[in-house]
């Protein structure tokens, strides 16, 4: 079992002993994978939310060099500092957290921490230095904190899966990406409330950012154009895209948009987004390339389109030869991005090169590299992540695994890709794609795809490259390493128990239910996992499907699995169980209102 709970300072002393690098045991120095950073105001110091080791580094940004590093929690996710350079926070993925943090002369502190549910990751600090924001991504919520007093005094319902919010300078806007909900929250920080819901064109959703003039904000994305993953359709931008959007905060505007994708070397995981101050400079950094997209352009002559965005880079900026448009590659997984105060040094956290990287804006190129701290020989697992996050590995590099299993989850999207066996050329898309599955305990839910058709992971991982990816065929131990990648996946602490783990009386009464004749449910979500393993015929087959029947899919962490079934069609577990998955259709008898609430509180539970 993963260890729950904060890392110990222990942990930080071994990792901070080089004498104790190398080898692949528990003393070996973690990857820092830093996937969020801050800049403090007067721009010396700079803070990184190290994912896979747990911890924050202070980084002095002149010598280029870390200060100190200490423990915060688990997969810090989101990193803000206050005006005063002083005071930091971390928001904790999985910790369900956010650490109070003191920088001082040379030394980074943790001096409280206050719960704010679950998975948070944006995180952002007003400039009165004491209120603080949180995306709690599971909750769907944003969570306003008291820094003083440690606690949280409101929450304010925004889309779904918030990730990265951004407050506009003058404090009183505050901009929320709904990575799973197509659409930015803008809200009035004074009465704490949302102003207005922004639709945009597409998914994933990652950083966002307010630039200095405060009216826009800026955002990178996905935009699932839902075709099957042909090679013909992906190259022409019909499979998904990349898109940059930019929100009016000040008008009502439709958002602007353009799309990122170059035809034949397309860009893939759009994540960061960072505007320097004059305007002059927006940087789209792209995971799956590696690269950064460099776009010089004052804001109003960019050639934004309001009319939807084209499925590939528009001429103008791609064929412009006065440097409007370049790309820089930079290795690694290149996240999140903060400009400095001179608007063209940009700071990039690298998640899989385990640094920060500076570059300078003006002449598109890497100024230098600050390690943050590696083993010197990765494990087979961080190369299976590494190759899980490559978008190379794709046809024409438009998508990674990472694109439809985001961080080993899922986005929530359903793909027709050819996976299943067959491949729906009437354009009607809704009947033959699929939920991208969570992979979290994939390696424990044989057999696999939602037929249940695939009996071995490593095969699984093959198609995924080849028919998914349209890309070439992962050698043996390339598929070894994305199965040992897939075994460090795992679900959360579940939300919805009771603070000591134990049941809810309503979800009590659930899972009576849930094993009684009545509702049928653990003859075939049974075990462990709560699947049998086997293929059942449970009334949701297509006349065309190639393989009969499906696979019950796990159970665990379910309440994150929405959309639900395999063609995605029950937007919650209640819909799901009322209609096309209601017990009378596979066995079991019609339950009361009552039973169904507490079928789905116990459901919600596991
Ligand atoms: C375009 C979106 C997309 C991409 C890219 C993608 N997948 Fe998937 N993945 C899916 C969908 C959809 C399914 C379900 C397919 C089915 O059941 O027929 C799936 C199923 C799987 C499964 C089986 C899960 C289960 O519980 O049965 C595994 C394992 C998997 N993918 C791994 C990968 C890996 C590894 C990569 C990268 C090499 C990858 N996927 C790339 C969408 C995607
Ligand atoms: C005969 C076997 C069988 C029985 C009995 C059964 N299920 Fe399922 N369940 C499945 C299969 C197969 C699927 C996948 C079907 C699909 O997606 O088309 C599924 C899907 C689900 C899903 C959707 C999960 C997801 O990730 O989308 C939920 C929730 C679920 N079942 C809950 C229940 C509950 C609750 C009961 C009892 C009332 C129950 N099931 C009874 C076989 C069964």
């Amino acid at each position: 079992m993963r260890k729950i709970g904060r890392p110990t300072l222990v942990t930080l002393a071994i990792a901070a002993l080089p004498c104790l690098a190398g080898g692949e045991g528990p003393a070996t120095v973690p990857h820092r994978s830093p996937i969020a950073l801050a800049l403090s105001a007067d721009g010396k110091r700079l803070l990184t939310a190290n994912q896979t080791a747990g911890t924050v580094s202070l980084v002095d940004v002149e010598a280029r060099k870390v200060l100190d590093e200490v423990s915060v929690g688990e997969k810090p996710a989101g990193v803000a500092f206050a005006p005063d350079g002083r005071r930091a926070v971390v928001a904790n993925w999985y910790g369900y957290d956010v650490a109070v943090l003191e920088a001082k002369d040379d030394k980074l502190a943790v001096v409280g921490r206050v719960e704010v549910g679950p998975e948070p990751r944006g995180v952002a600090i007003a400039p009165d230095g004491r209120t603080a924001y949180v995306a709690v991504g599971a909750a769907d919520e944003v969570a306003r904190v008291d820094l003083d007093e440690r606690q949280v005094t409101g929450r304010l319902p925004v889309g779904r899966e918030p990730r990265s919010l951004a407050l506009s300078p003058d404090g009183g806007t505050l901009v929320v990406s709904n990575a799973r909900s197509r659409g930015v929250s803008v809200v009035d920080v004074a009465g704490f409330r949302v102003l207005k819901d922004v639709p945009v064109e597409g998914e994933n959703l990652r950083q966002v950012t307010v630039a200095a003039d405060g009216r826009y904000a800026y955002l990178a994305n996905m935009k699932d154009r839902q075709f099957a993953t042909t090679r013909n359709n992906i190259d022409q931008g019909w499979v998904l895209g990349q898109r940059l959007t930019r929100i009016d905060l000040k008008e009502p505007q439709p958002y602007a948009t353009i799309s990122l994708d170059p035809r034949g070397r397309a860009g893939a995981d759009a994540h960061g987004v960072a505007v320097g101050r004059d305007g002059k400079y927006i940087v789209v950094s792209l995971g799956g390339t590696h690269e950064l997209m460099i776009f010089r352009a004052a804001p109003e002559r960019f050639p934004w389109r309001v009319d939807g965005s084209r499925d590939l880079m528009q001429p103008d900026l791609l064929n412009d030869e006065t440097g409007r448009f370049r790309r820089l590659e930079l290795g690694g997984r290149p996240t999140e991005l903060a400009f400095a105060a001179d608007a063209r040094t940009l700071y990039v956290a690298n998640y899989l090169g385990d640094s920060v990287q500076v570059v300078d804006a003006e002449s598109a190129s890497l100024v230098a590299t600050i390690p943050l701290g590696s083993p010197e020989t990765p494990s087979l697992a961080r190369r299976g992540e590494v190759l899980f996050h490559d978008a190379t590995r794709s046809f024409n590099q438009w998508y990674s695994c990472n694109t439809c299993h985001s961080d080993g989850h899922t986005n929530g999207l359903h793909w027709d890709t050819l996976n299943d066996g067959r491949q729906d050329l009437s354009n009607n898309h809704e009947r033959s794609r699929k939920k991208s599955p969570t992979l979290r305990r994939v390696t424990r839910t044989a057999p696999w795809t939602w037929h249940g058709w695939q009996t071995s992971l490593e095969q699984a991982t093959v198609e995924s490259f080849t028919k998914s990816m349209q890309g070439t065929r992962p050698t043996d131990e390339e598929a070894r390493a994305v199965v040992a990648y897939l075994e460090t996946l795992e679900f959360p602490r579940n939300p919805h128990r009771n603070p000591d783990g134990s049941l809810t009386p309503e979800a009590t009464r659930g899972e009576a239910l849930f094993r009684s004749a009545k509702a049928a449910c653990a003859t075939c979500h049974k075990g462990p996992e709560f699947t049998d393993g086997k293929v059942h015929v449970v009334g949701l087959e297509e006349p065309d499907d190639a393989y009969e029947g499906y696979n019950p899919p796990s159970l665990l962490g379910v309440y994150d699995k929405y959309p639900y079934l395999h063609d995605a069609r029950a937007a919650t577990l209640r819909d799901a169980l009322s209609g096309p998955h209601a017990p009378e259709m596979v066995g079991g008898e019609t339950l009361s209102e009552q039973e169904l609430a507490d079928l789905v509180a116990y459901l919600k539970a596991l």
